[in-house]
């Protein structure tokens, strides 16, 4: 094994800070310690829900080669893989946000440069999930084309 560059990351919130920047440790109330719970307890739920999303997907039946536009919207067709894509959305996002809230405040040192990379995250993941929860709720599996002829990968029950 090389050893050819070894890289260490300052501890958090550490380093030479300009003291105009350093920042109180006033009340927040306990949403820290809320956050802190969050991140535990959703990683247990997204450990079920990522491996049920990729068994079902990748694993179970043609696999890989079976994911198509058919595949999708016969998942979404039942109400159970509805809710199991929302919650896999809602948490992921909510989550890997909080996570990353936590780095920006750990390592983004200036108070703007902090202000704006959280506006970013938060303007990012606000249209993710509202994007991902409409395209849940308003997907439509029996796809036509201009002359109203149905898409050639539809499932197979939109032809019934
Ligand atoms: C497989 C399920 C997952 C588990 C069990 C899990 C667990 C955790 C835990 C316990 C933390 C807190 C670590 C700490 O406070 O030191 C964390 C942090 C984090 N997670 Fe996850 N997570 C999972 C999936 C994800 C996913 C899907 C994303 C992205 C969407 C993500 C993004 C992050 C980020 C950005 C952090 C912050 C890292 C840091 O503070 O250094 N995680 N995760």
């Amino acid at each position: 094994m090389s050893h050819a560059t070894e890289t260490t990351i300052a501890a958090p919130r550490t380093g030479r800070i300009d003291p105009k920047y350093t920042r109180s440790k006033g009340g927040k109330g306990n949403f820290e310690m809320l956050a802190w719970l969050f991140m535990r307890l959703s990683g247990v739920v997204l450990v079920v829900l990522i491996f049920g999303h990729l068994i079902s997907n990748l694993l179970v039946g043609e696999g890989i080669a079976g994911v198509d536009f058919g595949f999708v919207a016969g998942k979404w067709a039942d109400p159970m893989w509805q809710f199991w894509d929302l919650l896999l959305l809602w948490l992921a996002m909510l989550h890997g946000t909080n996570g990353m809230r936590t780095i920006i405040n750990d390592y983004a040192h200036k108070d703007r440069v902090r202000f704006w990379l959280s506006m970013i995250l938060y303007v990012a993941t606000a249209a993710i999930i509202i994007l991902g929860t409409l395209v849940i709720f308003t997907f439509e599996p029996c796809m036509v084309d201009a002359s109203g002829q149905l898409l050639k990968d539809v499932p197979a029950f939109c032809h019934g």
